[in-house]
């Protein structure tokens, strides 16, 4: 196969960027399409030339660092499919391709088709997190998990954190994202004692952090590879909702007016400073 490959190149944040046009030969039609970018970027390096900058790690869509839109689809035209599992097979030969860079403000751009995502880092460290007793590992029934809870839980915890519904997304909203990371702990028992207050955090963290806000267009899960399904989000907000209420003389929210009408009371804590 022959491709056309029309990549967005941009050495740094503060550089202006451009579509660069390149034709790869030989794409055999087994390979990736982070393969195919190895195979132009041994091109590149051969003629002296810069190679493409883009993330990868496991190859296997399971690390979650790969990751890029694919004429205009986050990671492309296959369903449920990172970057580096979906093969050329899927495209035509002699087609173009046009690859772009995750554009959100929350994901601000390092180099070419690279972003830094430290943000999703953060609301995870807000309070993607239990906590339980140090010592040996207790007994596998002590804890008694109804299946259906186990499968939900499961599902949202598939979510590898590529960033792929916030690119999707035309708010830039890390609704998906934020909302399958506190139901995937909120729905078991074990994650029950935090569930209030880890809501409130990472939803703070997640506006503190630039992302838009969701309106349910659900652009996301149409590009999301693990197929996480949109009741996350509204598991988020039912317990964001709730743990505002319960923990209304304890913490803030980013939702001022929400907490100056339920309580009376002004922001106590500065939300940025993830107390
Ligand atoms: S919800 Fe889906 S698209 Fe969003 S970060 Fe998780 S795996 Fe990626
Ligand atoms: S490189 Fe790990 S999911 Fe693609």
């Amino acid at each position: 196969m022959r491709l056309t490959l029309k990549i967005w190149r941009q050495q740094t944040r503060s550089a202006s960027g451009k579509f660069v046009t390149y034709s790869v030969d030989n794409v055999n039609s087994d390979m990736s399409m982070l393969e195919c970018l190895d195979v132009l970027n041994e091109q590149l390096i051969e003629n002296g030339d810069d190679p493409v900058a883009f993330e990868h790690d496991c190859r296997e869509g399971i690390c979650g660092s790969c990751g890029f839109m694919i004429n205009g689809i986050a990671h492309g035209p296959l369903p449920a499919t990172t970057v580096c599992q979906l093969t050329m097979r899927h495209f035509r030969d002699g087609q173009e391709l046009v690859l772009e860079p995750w554009r959100a403000k929350a994901f601000p751009l390092i180099k070419d088709l690279v972003v830094d995502r430290r943000s999703f880092d953060r609301i995870i460290a807000a309070g993607g997190y239990i906590s339980v007793s140090t010592g040996s590992a207790p007994d596998g029934n002590a804890i008694l998990v109804p299946k259906e809870s186990a499968d939900r839980a499961m599902d949202a915890a598939a979510c590898i954190g590529c960033g792929a519904c916030v690119a999707a997304c035309p708010n830039a909203s890390a609704a998906l994202f934020t909302g399958a990371k506190i139901a995937h702990l909120g729905i078991l028992p074990q994650g029950k004692p935090e569930r209030d207050i880890r809501a409130i955090r990472m939803v703070t963290q997640m506006n503190a952090e630039g992302f838009g806000g969701c309106t349910n267009i659900g652009e996301c899960i149409g590009v999301c590879p693990k197929e996480i399904p949109l009741e996350v989000i509204a598991a988020m907000n039912r317990d964001y909702f709730r743990g505002s209420w319960r923990e209304r003389d304890n913490v803030v929210t980013t939702l001022r007016p929400f907490t100056e009408w339920s309580t009376g009371s002004k922001l106590k804590v500065d939300p940025h400073s993830g107390n």
